[in-house]
């Protein structure tokens, strides 16, 4: 099994949430070794882990924090990413919810690092317990001198503010994300500059995933090689034990860390129990909803490293396992998902604020019978046109998406248009009206 519990073993332990528990299971143990040593080593360090983010872009985080600007007379800050909308991912919220105190460790960790004196979580709004937890845990961690003018008795002068999201998912994109968090429209801004030359404020920021946070202190406990060799594929430059949510079709959906390069066989067949009822795998999206689904005979030639994914034509994402059997029907499922693209389309460039919207409208059709020979050359222009010409990342996901399941089951989209109303399983059309 290559299960590998390193952030999630204190999950069930009770009370792992409040300090005295969370230091009694060597909590805040990372930061003597954090302390001895300068900042741009750890930068060095992080480096050396090979730890890649973990929000869904993948990129390498320290190299992320090498791009910080220098000397522009701005402070620098953190910008923990905890607005985890991405459908089917559900891992941040437990690490915040029973593990406040190592998200505050990392933030420690990595405040060092970078050389920041002010760090922000912004948390999804849904998330209130969560929210409340961190809160509490920040509370707890000023009482006990771990934050505030010094921390752990060193000269380091630091603060978390907690901010709550609205329920937008594009404010997970990380410059939408800013311009929330400075009082504004949740829209994503033109990039360069990247937030690590202008950021919040326009001062050099930094934005991580609240996993990518969490790891920190296990590298800074442990060393960057140690995390490097958590890699079942010693080639891949995506190591370190990473959280997965599996969902859907499993007999046992839930949270698993796993070390990289696992086998999605193993993870349906045996970590997760296989597909319930007798039922057959149909197909599976690796990294959210976001990502380009696989069929069964493609996914089980697959691993959860990011070239893995990659070269059987899809991406990590945000780690969020979805599996589908046999009685899926992938147009509806498809539908389904444009449906929440197209509500969550932030609505400020046009191939994703009028591409999504008909790209529903299209599939309603189709599902309801009334479908003709054009529409699926329509869908295909439209992830075209959304893929190539979005002003972010989420009308390229969305392309992706509804891209994937027209690859992979195309002959499913066709059987709409030529036997209509023969939808498999699924004898009610569906009823949604998209209202703009
Ligand atoms: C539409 C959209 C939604 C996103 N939602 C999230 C999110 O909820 N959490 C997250 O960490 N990253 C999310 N991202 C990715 C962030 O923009 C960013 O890449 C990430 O926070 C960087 O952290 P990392 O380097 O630690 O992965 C989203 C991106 C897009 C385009
Ligand atoms: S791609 Fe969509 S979410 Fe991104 S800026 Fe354009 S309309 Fe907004």
């Amino acid at each position: 099994m290559a299960e590998r519990r390193v952030l999630t073993e204190h999950l069930r332990t009770p009370n792992a949430y409040q300090l005295d528990t969370w230091q009694a299971n060597g909590g805040y143990s990372s930061l003597p070794t954090l302390f001895a040593r300068q900042p741009a080593e750890w930068v060095e360090e992080v480096k050396t882990s090979g730890l890649v983010g973990r929000g869904g872009a993948g990129f390498p985080t320290g190299t992320k924090w090498s791009f910080l600007a220098k000397g522009t007379g701005h402070p620098t800050y953190l910008v923990v990413n905890a607005d985890e909308s991405e459908p089917g991912t559900c891992h941040d919220r437990q690490l915040l919810t029973h593990l406040p105190h190592l998200m505050i460790e990392g933030i420690i960790c990595a405040c060092w690092a970078i050389e920041a004196h002010h760090a922000f979580i912004y948390i999804r709004g849904e998330y209130a317990y969560a929210a409340e937890r961190l809160e509490a845990a920040i509370a707890e961690a000023h009482a006990a001198g771990l934050l505030g003018q010094t921390v752990d008795g060193h000269d380091f002068p630091l603060r978390i503010t907690v901010h709550r999201g609205a329920g937008a998912y594009i404010c997970g994109e990380e410059t939408a994300l800013l311009s929330s968090l400075e009082g504004d429209r949740g829209q994503p801004r033109m990039k360069p500059p990247f937030p690590a030359v202008a950021g919040l404020y326009g001062a050099p920021t930094i934005v991580n995933n609240a996993q990518t946070i969490c790891s920190i202190p296990f590298i800074v406990r442990n060393g960057g090689e140690w995390f490097a060799g958590i890699n079942l594929e010693p080639e891949s430059k995506s190591p370190g034990p990473r959280i997965v949510s599996v969902s859907g079709h499993v007999e046992r959906p839930g949270l698993y860390e796993l070390e990289n390069g696992t086998p999605f066989r193993e993870i349906i067949y045996d970590i997760c129990g296989g597909i319930p009822n007798g039922r057959d795998l149909k197909a599976v999206i690796p990294g959210g909803s976001s990502m380009p689904m696989l069929p069964k005979d493609v996914i089980l030639e697959c691993t959860t490293s990011f070239e893995s994914i990659r070269e059987h034509g899809s991406h990590a994402g945000s780690g969020a396992i979805i599996v589908m059997d046999d009685t899926t029907h992938i147009p509806t499922a498809s539908w389904r998902i444009a449906k929440f693209y197209a509500h969550e389309s932030c609505g400020k460039c046009t191939p994703c604020r009028e591409g999504n919207p008909w790209s529903v409208k299209i599939l309603e059709r189709m599902l309801s019978g009334k479908g003709d020979a054009r529409d699926l050359r329509m869908l295909d222009d439209i992830c075209d046109s959304m893929e190539r010409n979005s002003f972010c990342a989420l009308g390229i996901a969305a392309a992706w998406a509804l891209a994937g399941g027209l690859r992979h089951f195309r002959h499913e989209f066709a059987a709409l248009i030529d036997n209509p109303g023969d939808v498999p399983g699924y004898p009610s059309p569906p009823t949604y009206t998209y209202i703009r």
